[in-house]
């Protein structure tokens, strides 16, 4: 495939099937989901849950659990491509690829210590490192307090924002050159969460490390990334810079999630605002725009048909008719623009 040289990562229509119960037996969980990350660049995946993030994250390492399967799509990273299955994980770290999930105590084993965890991934990913050494030094990269004796804790011993820090510390063993982390602080407080999201944009920058942040909180994402995918049942919905997204959102979809994120300035005892209904789950999908039996502004036009990207600035698209052939959103009534939460 040939990738501009900065490109790290490149998805082209990523299609991955689950097994269900009707629909003839599977359907599209990811459907036609396309996007790219550059060297050192931090991209985030935003959209509620059961969209589809946590499987496009999974299948761009062939790490898809059993009976999940890529079914269509291209996947380039580094420059090669990343087959349908047959990756284990060790073997995607060896390539620059590693992972950070939401549960950090499930990717701790609980009968070894933090130092024994963080040394094999040492031996493993840097063969000729002073393992001892390296694996203190990691410890203190992830601002872990006391790492000489903390090292010899078991996971249980430590708090959930500790063991999210080994566990980055286990990623960086890799030298990754893309760490994909899939709701990083969700099992954490909001407290923690700015905290370990900090450190991982610090790491991100110190290392020239790209970046594929998951989340469902749309404010995690001014604070850490530059480019923001939104996407809903299966499907990328808008694409463009953060700033630009937050600031003038032209997908219902986005604008919606935008006005679910509580602020500081709301007036007290005022309702928050969700996102009517939920997201369908493969094989209930309607036809046309997948958003619209939710959407606040649909037409006749957005339930039949596939709608095609429109770009509303050469870096910003959307797939929603409500966008002219110019990539101006027709006049509903709703043109204000948003302030980034
Ligand atoms: N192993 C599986 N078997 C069947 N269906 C699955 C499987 N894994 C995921 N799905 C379905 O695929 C859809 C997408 O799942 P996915 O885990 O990617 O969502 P997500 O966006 O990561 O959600 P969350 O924010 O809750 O983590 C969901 O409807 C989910 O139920
Ligand atoms: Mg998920």
């Amino acid at each position: 495939m040939n990738t501009p040289p900065s490109t790290l990562l490149s998805v082209e229509n990523l299609c991955v099937s689950v097994p269900v119960a009707a629909a003839g037996g599977r359907a599209r969980a990811v459907d036609g989901v396309s996007f790219s990350v550059a060297v050192g660049e931090t991209v985030a995946l935003v959209g509620e849950s059961g969209c589809g993030k946590s499987l496009t994250a999974l299948a761009l390492a062939g790490l898809l659990p059993p009976g999940v399967r890529r079914e269509h799509g291209t996947i380039s990273f580094d420059g090669a491509l990343v087959p349908a299955r047959g990756r284990a994980l060790r073997d995607v770290r060896g390539r620059g690829l590693a992972y950070i999930f939401q549960e950090p105590m499930a990717a701790l084993n609980p009968v070894l210590t933090i130092g024994t965890q963080v040394d094999e991934a040492v031996r493993r990913h840097q063969p000729d490192a002073d393992v001892a050494a390296q694996t203190l030094r990691l410890l203190e990269r992830v601002s872990l307090p006391n790492p000489g004796e903390l090292r010899r804790a078991y996971p249980h011993q430590l708090s959930g924002g500790q063991c999210q820090r080994a566990v980055i510390a286990m990623a960086l063993a890799c030298r990754p050159r893309l760490l994909v982390a899939d709701e990083p602080t969700t099992a954490l407080d909001v407290t923690l969460q700015a905290q370990i999201l900090d450190l991982l944009t610090a790491l991100a920058r110190e290392d020239g490390m790209a970046m594929l942040l998951i989340t469902h909180d749309l404010g995690l994402v001014a604070r850490a990334a530059a480019r923001v995918l939104v996407m809903y049942a299966g499907t990328v919905l808008e694409e463009g810079p953060v700033a630009e997204v937050l600031r003038t959102p032209v997908h219902p979809y986005t604008r919606g999630l935008l006005a679910a994120v509580p602020r500081l300035d709301d007036p007290l005892g005022q309702p928050l605002h969700g996102i009517e209904g939920s997201v369908p789950g493969p094989g209930r999908r309607p036809p046309g725009c997948v958003f619209h039996p939710r959407c606040p502004q649909v037409q006749s036009a957005c339930r039949a048909g596939s709608i095609s990207p429109t770009e509303r600035q050469p870096d910003h698209w959307a797939r929603c008719r409500l966008l002219n052939e110019d990539g101006n959103r027709l006049r509903l009534g709703l043109e204000e623009a948003h302030a980034v939460p």
